[in-house]
């Protein structure tokens, strides 16, 4: 049985963690990756990394497909952007930063690397919103969140507008 996380909201420090790579690839990962995909499906998201449900450590799950039935896992996930790309934006969300919506700039050429939950390692050069989602979700597992990329006054705004939802909670 998969269990309901609870998922961290900006501006928990929390979410500014940096997380460890994964080495042991045992039940326990699995277990979380189950449990962090249970938590994505039910809140409506297409990803979610571990930092967000204060588990530090290096794995993103992810479905972006319409019938939500390709559920995808990355352990130590990383990219490298590639010398020829340009930035193209998207208008991006986040479960952890509810009500927010931005488009954010991100290179469209990049080449990813991970590995699955036996220790695989995988390599791709992922497109559209591969590309960009993954961007997002490495994000997290690096402290960083989709209100960096916005000026300290939007941001500022943001973080008065869910600390007094939250509070209220
Ligand atoms: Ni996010």
């Amino acid at each position: 049985m998969s269990k309901k996380l609870k998922i961290l909201v900006f501006p928990d420090p929390k979410l500014r963690t940096v997380a460890k790579k994964i080495t042991k690839f045992d039940k326990s990962l699995e277990k979380l990756s189950d449990n962090m995909l249970h938590t994505m499906y039910d809140a409506n998201g297409i990803g979610l990394a571990a930092t967000q449900v204060d588990e530090h450590i290096r794995l993103v799950v992810m479905d972006l497909s319409e019938d939500r039935n390709e559920p995808m896992v990355f352990v130590n996930p990383e990219y490298k952007v590639q010398k020829e790309h340009k930035l193209v934006e998207f208008e991006e969300g986040c479960l952890s930063i509810p009500g927010f919506n931005h488009n954010i700039a991100r290179p469209d050429n990049i080449e990813l690397k991970w590995q699955d939950l036996k220790g695989k390692e995988h390599e791709i050069k992922p497109e559209g919103m591969l590309s960009i989602c993954i961007q997002h979700e490495i994000d997290h597992l690096e402290g960083k969140l989709m209100v960096d990329y916005v000026s300290a006054l939007k941001r500022d705004r943001v973080r008065k507008r869910l600390l007094k939802e939250f509070k209220r909670k």
